[in-house]
C-alpha cells in the first residue's frame, strides 16, 4: 500500500512535471481553479504570484522582499532559469501584472523528488516590484502553532478546478482546516515529515497548477502548496511545506541571493 502511494505521489509530480515543461508548439492548460474555491482579486491576495515558463503559468509563489520569491522546490528543480518569469499584480494569468525576469534560483539541498520533503525554494528577480495595492510582501508565519491542527488555512492560486480539471483564467481562494500529524501519517504513512503540514475540507483542496502558492494563517506565511495524493479526494488531504519549520533555511537562503547583487 505504501509503495503504491508513493508511486501515485510520483506520477503526480511527473505529471506536473510534464505541464511544467510544455513544448513551444502546445500552451499548456495551467490556469484553472483551486477545487471547491471563489473567484477573487489580486488586491486580497497582493502577496500572490505567478511563475511563468516561457511565459505559461505552471505554479504559484509568495512575495517575501521586492524581488525575493518563497514557492517549492519541486516547481524550479531543473529550470532553466532564463525561461522563468514571475506576474505579480493581476487577478488573471492571461492578462495585465508586472513580469519580471528571475535571475537566480536556490532549492534545499535536502529536497527529493520522491519524497517532495524539504519543498522550499528562493527565487531572486531581475529587478524588484513596487509595492502597491495589488503588490505586496509577506511575512513568514514564526511559530508552528500558528498551523496546530484545527486551524483555518487560507489557500490561493490558478490551479485546476477539479482533478482533470478545466483552465480558469481567475485568481481562486478557498479555507481549508489543518489536521493533525496522526492524521496526515494514517493518510500517508512513511511519507509525512516534520517539514510538512496537512489541510483539508469536504470538496475543497489545492491541485495541479497551485504548487509553491501560499497558505496563509492570520495574515502569515504558514505553508507552501506542495502535493498530495489526488486533488480533494476525502481520503487525502493536501500537503503543505511547513514554513515555521523551514524559515532559518529562507531567511539564509535570501540573504545569499541577495549577495550577487553586490
Ligand atoms: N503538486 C501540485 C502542483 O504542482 C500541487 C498538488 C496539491 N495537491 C493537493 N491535493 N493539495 O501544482
Amino acid at each position: 500500500m505504501d509503495k503504491l502511494l508513493t508511486l501515485l505521489v510520483l506520477l503526480n509530480i511527473q505529471t506536473l512535471a510534464t505541464l511544467s515543461h510544455p513544448s513551444d508548439e502546445t500552451p499548456p492548460q495551467l490556469d484553472g481553479r483551486i477545487i471547491g474555491g471563489e473567484s477573487t482579486t489580486i488586491q486580497q491576495f497582493p502577496y500572490q504570484v505567478s511563475l511563468r515558463h516561457n511565459g505559461f503559468h505552471f505554479c504559484g509563489g509568495s512575495i517575501y522582499k521586492s524581488n525575493i520569491i518563497i514557492t517549492a522546490a519541486h516547481c524550479v528543480k531543473g529550470e532553466d532559469v532564463t525561461r522563468l518569469t514571475v506576474v505579480a499584480g493581476s487577478s488573471y494569468t492571461n492578462q495585465g501584472g508586472i513580469e519580471l525576469p528571475v535571475q537566480n534560483y536556490t532549492f534545499h539541498s535536502k529536497f527529493s523528488l520522491l519524497t517532495c520533503d524539504y519543498d522550499v525554494a528562493v527565487l531572486l528577480l531581475q529587478g524588484e516590484f513596487s509595492f502597491s495595492e495589488s503588490i505586496q510582501p509577506i511575512e513568514m508565519a514564526s511559530s508552528v502553532s500558528a498551523s496546530r491542527a484545527g486551524t483555518s488555512v487560507t489557500i490561493s492560486g490558478w490551479g485546476y478546478l477539479q482533478e482533470h480539471g478545466y483552465p480558469s483564467d481567475v485568481l481562486q481562494y478557498v479555507v481549508v482546516n489543518t489536521i493533525s500529524e496522526a492524521e496526515c501519517v494514517d493518510a500517508y504513512p512513511r511519507l509525512f515529515t516534520d517539514r510538512m503540514i496537512c489541510a483539508r475540507a469536504k470538496n475543497k483542496d489545492a491541485c495541479n497548477g497551485d504548487s509553491g502558492g501560499p497558505m496563509v494563517v492570520a495574515g502569515r506565511l504558514a505553508g507552501i502548496v506542495s502535493w498530495g495524493n489526488g486533488c480533494a479526494d476525502p481520503k487525502y488531504p493536501g500537503v503543505y511545506s511547513n514554513v515555521a519549520i523551514l524559515r532559518s533555511w529562507i531567511e539564509e537562503n535570501t540573504l545569499e541571493l541577495l549577495k550577487q547583487l553586490k
